[in-house]
């Protein structure tokens, strides 16, 4: 198949269009938001949302995010508790996925068979533009299945050229690490994934619910409440292992790649010739923003392996931690 990619520089040319009639007639785009990029397909078409599966490898088990383009059009695919609906206004559009009850419309094969459904609002405005002409988009991240999620266009290429009807190029993704996912249909609200939004920010928001539940997930769980986060993930082929910042001067110039902050780098590895800065740790949102290349670099390097730093697990951390946790888990 050849894949049709579509630079948009200015979200609001008719650039999208050719996207949007790509979805409309059951095709895939592959589409940029402020996390990642995502693999979309029109959420109420039961056979495109199956290619979706096919084409990234994507365990049948393994629900997708639906996502939609206002507040207002999740009652029609779910239902919303009314006391949520002002916390939801604080955090959408944006970097988090809500877990509600389905309604008939969405199909089986978007939840994996679930009665609940994952619902986002992302506020790139590709994302939102696309969303309007075509209706309610289910993606996952535009990944191989075990993959980490794209951040550009170019990641995308690498995974799905010629698998898909069409790829856009928006650039470089925002946020950089997928969204923080909540499930709202628990006594207290769980979080299921960590991600951009983080665990401190949303005990503050959802106070009047006594604040959040972190629900750990690991390979070891055969249940997981979000059944993606069982998968290995975002792993490079070759072997990554997370240690101590004042350890990483045993491989200064070794066949071992040394992922590390910029800040690491001018005080402990000066000499080093094999690093890959990740970005800088004044600034994690730097970190998140370049992490699933550096992962990505990993492979295309001419390293034996990889080592990488490991940070304190609060704050954006935590997310960042959490990913690179799963990047590191042994095959
Ligand atoms: O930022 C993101 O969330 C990106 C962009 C494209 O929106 N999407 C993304 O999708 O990361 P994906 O498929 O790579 O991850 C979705 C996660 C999986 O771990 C899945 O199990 C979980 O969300 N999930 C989806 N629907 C669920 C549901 N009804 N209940 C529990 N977990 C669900
Ligand atoms: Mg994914």
């Amino acid at each position: 198949m050849e894949t049709k990619i579509v630079v948009v520089k200015d979200p609001y040319s008719d650039s999208i269009d050719v996207a949007c009639e790509v979805l409309r007639s059951g095709g895939l785009v592959a589409f940029p938001t402020e996390t990642v990029y995502g693999l979309g397909a029109v959420a109420t078409n039961p056979e495109t949302v199956k290619k979706i599966f096919e084409v990234k490898g994507r365990p049948q088990d393994n629900p997708l995010i639906v996502h939609l383009s206002s507040i207002e059009q999740i009652t029609n695919f779910a239902y919303l508790d009314e006391k949520f609906v002002p916390v939801i206004k604080k955090l959408s559009p944006g970097p988090i996925t809500f877990v509600l009850r389905k309604k008939d419309v969405i199909p089986a094969e978007v939840t994996a068979g679930l009665d609940t459904v994952g619902i986002r609002i992302p506020a790139h405005p590709v994302a939102h533009r696309l969303i309007e002409c075509s209706g309610p988009i289910a993606a996952p991240s535009a990944n191989l299945s075990g993959k980490p999620s794209p951040t550009d266009a170019q990641s995308v290429i690498e995974d799905l050229n010629g698998l898909v009807e069409c790829i856009i190029d928006a650039g470089q993704s925002a946020f950089g690490i997928e969204s923080t996912i909540v499930d709202l249909t628990r006594t207290k609200p769980v979080v299921l994934r960590p991600g951009p939004i983080t665990l401190e920010e949303l005990n503050e928001i959802f106070k009047e619910f006594g604040g959040v539940e972190y629900h750990k997930t690991n390979k070891e769980v055969d249940k997981p409440l979000a059944p993606g986060m069982k998968y290995r993930h975002y792993a490079p082929d070759k072997p990554l292992r997370i240690l101590e910042s004042n350890t990483l001067k045993d491989f200064i110039n070794t066949n071992t790649l040394i992922l590390c902050t910029e800040e690491t780098k001018d005080s402990l590895l000066k000499d080093a010739e094999n690093v890959y800065i990740i970005g800088q740790f004044k600034k994690p949102y730097t970190i998140a923003q370049n992490l699933y290349k550096s992962l990505r670099f990993i492979d295309k390097s001419p390293y034996s392996d990889a080592v990488i730093e490991k940070f304190p697990e609060e704050g954006l951390f935590f997310s960042i931690m959490n990913r690179i946790k799963k990047a590191a888990i042994k095959k």
